[in-house]
């Protein structure tokens, strides 16, 4: 095996940029070369798609130190750089004539035993390796990154009739283990596995809803979260991807795929598509496609009018229980909505089932490759076992459609025999789930785990000595039961002798924060007895966290905000994904943190700053503005992360560190002593500050009153400087405010707004 310590990306754009980001975020030197430019700067191209990273919308590097990594260059002034280089990966234009030159050029400098490999998507690595020598069509390959490169997990790894074992073995390593991807190796075939199913996906979703009169808004409430699948759903996500793009992508599928291929039938643009990008509406990136923010307002194009109306977000009952109890209750519901949520995923579904055995005889890679690839929560394999194999079948029978043949036995796709998770391979042979050694999903892991407790919100798990706590509710919103079921597992690892306790999910976020539905149904109640008492509750859960007398231990992926990051706050061990948000954000929703996150922030900005009152103003700030991290040595920078918690760069990664940190580390308690407060005059200047604010248009009335409450807390409101507040003092502060908060009209309008719209007001 080739060990690969630097390497060159040549093409700059999109994804070039992108993949060198991600080498860079590995901590690793990397070249990135683009044609050189007319004019002053040869590097132009190449400085274009560095800046590019540092674009804090979506930012390509997880810090800014990671940008000294990247050296950039031009293929003219620049090549022979890559004679020192073990793996030069080739990004440049969809082009196989200019592939073939740079591959020739590249030829003269590589060194013999480097690795060279493209990011192509289209082109068959037949094609490309012609004319090459055969020395280095064994050391050439495919590796198909995903854009954004840093955020999207997947690695579609394809090798071509000479590659050497090693190679691709050497490949898959790095790639797994430097780069953080879930690497899936596939068959030459068109569009590889991800957008050979996602494209027809999404086409079929698309064609389907104008065939039978579903408007964008209610496709994507019905191509989205019932089914698993990202709530951008599939308008969205073509405004995401730039329709006029995904026009060009269909095209080329419909270039390479063979004549008798289903996608042929919905790979063609619909006319209103072609006339949305005459017309500028092209997206995200043109301000304005299915959807766009107009004034704040986030709005939908009604094709019947021509005109943008305002966007409210459909409630479609059985959609909202699909959610909750599977696919099923949706496709099952004789109503439009459920005939066409069948019909695109019975199409979908037997479009990948039919791939068996062209792109290969293991279902599992499809199912990886449109988790990872398309952010999938199930692949189609997995849910055609939630529908129930049978019954799908049974159905296609009795609409005389089509059964794949992969299908015709109607068996399960995935079962657990005598405690090992297995797969049916094409051919009807079961084989046993095997991954990379450190590579753990909770997903697979638990379907062979006894669930110890749990309830609706959260489960429990034992595993090697281990408690894993994993919530799963939409979003992974917190409530009591999820709160009571970290409790069950505390007592469990005291009752079973277990070593300690890690609480994670593989999710899309950890957690968005506390179920903002409960707690409005507090306030329509008026019961703020049982609102303090359910805050009280889960303070108390997350103190006994801070203070088991066991290793705990928070292994965070996606967003973990609000009571969510109040719950890796106050584990003793935080083990962070890379693209981890942190923060805590209940100032936009007109609430404080009434989970200890308040007093977690004063206490760490108190051991970082030299006095009380620049900590407390640290953290009157960081609360106010609901300031997040979108990395973890972010979060560490902002005093959110403690110097010492760890992160990792590939999320399959962490529960594996996670596990082995919590059988051999010792707990941690984390008591903390009485803090001397800023006091009075802190106060002051935090209300004197909101009140300009406020003046100057900055600031809305009620953010005024949020942020007092916020000052109140950190600051301790009226009382003499040097006053000490213990923890459980800090804790019944936020609670009190929390209390204030949720009674006053405007915290009522924001969360209500947001609960209903989806949106934020800023009363
Ligand atoms: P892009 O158009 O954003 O960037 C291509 C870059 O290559 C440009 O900066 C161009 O100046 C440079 N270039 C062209 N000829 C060159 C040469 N002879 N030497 C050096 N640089 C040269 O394209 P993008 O989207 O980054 O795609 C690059 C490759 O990745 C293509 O093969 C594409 O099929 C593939 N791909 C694209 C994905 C996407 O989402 N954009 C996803 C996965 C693969």
């Amino acid at each position: 095996m080739k060990t690969i310590r630097s390497v060159a990306v040549i093409g700059a754009g999109t994804m070039g940029a992108g993949i060198a980001g991600q080498v860079a975020n590995a901590g690793l030197d990397v070249w990135l070369l683009d044609i050189p430019s007319e004019g002053d700067n040869p590097n132009a191209l190449a400085q274009r798609g560095l800046e590019r990273l540092k674009n804090p919308d979506s930012p390509g590097l997880v810090s800014e130190a990671a940008a000294a990594h990247i050296h950039i260059g031009n293929t003219r002034d620049d090549l022979h750089r890559i004679a020192e280089c073990d793996w030069v990966a080739e990004a440049i234009v969809e082009r196989l004539d200019i592939k073939h030159q740079l591959y020739r050029e590249v030829a003269e400098h590589l060194s013999d035993t480097a690795l060279l490999s493209s990011n192509t998507s289209t082109i068959p690595i037949s094609l490309l390796t012609q004319g090459m020598p055969e020395s280095l069509a064994q050391r050439f390959a495919i590796t198909h990154f995903f854009n954004p490169v840093r955020f999207m997990h997947l690695l579609e790894l394809v090798r071509g009739d000479s590659t050497s074992d090693a190679v691709m073995d050497s490949l898959a390593e790095f790639c797994e283990n430097q780069l953080g991807k879930g690497v899936v190796r596939c068959r030459d075939t068109p569009g590889f596995l991800a957008n050979r199913v996602g494209c027809f996906a999404i086409q079929c979703a698309l064609h389907e809803a104008f065939a039978q009169g579903i408007a964008p808004a209610e496709a994507d409430a019905l191509f989205g979260r019932p089914m698993g699948i990202p709530k951008t759903g599939v308008f969205g996500l073509y405004d995401l991807i730039g329709i006029d793009l995904m026009a060009d992508v269909a095209k080329s599928l419909v270039s390479i795929l063979p004549a008798g291929d289903a996608f042929h039938a919905v790979g063609e643009p619909l006319p209103q598509m072609l006339a949305m990008i005459d017309n500028d509406q092209r997206g995200n990136k043109s301000g304005q496609g299915f959807y766009r923010d107009h004034h704040a307002q986030r709005q939908v194009f009604d094709f019947a009018s021509q005109t943008y109306t305002d966007f409210a977000r459909p409630r479609i009952a059985v959609a909202e229980r699909a959610e909750q109890e599977g696919v099923g209750v949706l496709l099952a519901d004789d109503s439009p909505h459920g005939r066409y949520a069948w019909s695109v995923l019975s199409q979908t579904l037997c479009y990948a089932a039919e791939l068996l055995p062209e792109v290969g005889i293991d279902p599992l890679a499809i199912d990886d490759a449109m988790r990872l690839g398309y952010n999938w929560q199930h692949g189609p394999f997995a849910l055609l076992d939630q529908i129930g194999v049978a019954a799908f079948v049974e159905r296609l029978v009795r609409e005389q459609r089509s059964v794949p043949p992969y299908l015709a036995s109607k068996a399960a796709c995935y079962r657990v025999q005598e405690g090992v998770y297995q797969r049916r391979l094409f051919g009807g042979e079961y084989q046993a789930v095997q991954r990379p050694a450190k590579v753990q999903r909770l997903y697979e892991l638990r379907r062979s785990l006894e669930r110890c407790g749990g309830n609706a919100s959260a489960s429990w798990y034992a595993y090697r000595d281990v408690a894993i706590v994993e919530f799963h509710t939409k979003a992974n919103a917190l409530d009591t039961a999820s709160m009571q079921v970290i409790e069950l597992a505390m007592d469990g690892v005291e009752e079973r002798g277990l070593k300690g306790l890690v609480i994670h999910n593989d999710a899309q976020h950890f957690s968005c924060g506390v179920n903002l539905e409960a707690v409005r149904g507090f306030y329509r109640r008026d019961d703020y007895a049982g609102l303090d008492a359910f805050l009280k509750h889960f303070q108390d859960v997350v103190s006994r966290v801070n203070k088991a007398p066991f290793p705990v231990v928070a292994a965070p992926v996606g967003m973990s905000i609000g009571g969510g990051f109040e719950v890796v706050l106050h584990a003793q061990y935080v083990i962070a994904h890379a693209n981890s948000v942190t923060g805590l954000v209940e100032s936009g929703v007109g609430l404080v943190p009434g989970g200890g996150g308040c007093k977690e922030m004063l206490y760490r900005h108190a051991a970082r700053e030299a006095d009380i009152d620049t900590a407390a103003w640290k953290a009157f700030m960081a609360l106010g503005f609901a300031q997040t991290a979108n990395a973890p040595g972010q979060a560490q920078d902002l005093g959110m992360l403690r110097t010492d918690d760890e992160w990792q760069i590939n999320r399959d990664h962490l529960l594996h560190e996670a596990v082995e940190l919590a059988l051999t580390a010792s707990p941690r308690p984390h008591y903390r002593s009485p803090i001397a407060m800023a006091g009075r005059d802190a106060y002051a200047k935090m209300l004197l500050w909101l009140q300009r604010a406020l003046q100057k248009g900055h600031l809305s009335a009620h953010e005024t009153v949020i942020g007092s409450a916020i000052a109140r807390i950190v600051s301790g409101g009226d009382i003499d400087p040097g006053t000490e507040h213990s923890e459980q003092d800090l804790f019944d502060a936020e609670r009190r405010e929390f209390l204030v908060l949720a009674k006053s009209h405007g915290t009522q309008v924001r969360i209500n707004t947001m609960l209903d719209t989806g949106q934020k007001t800023r009363t």
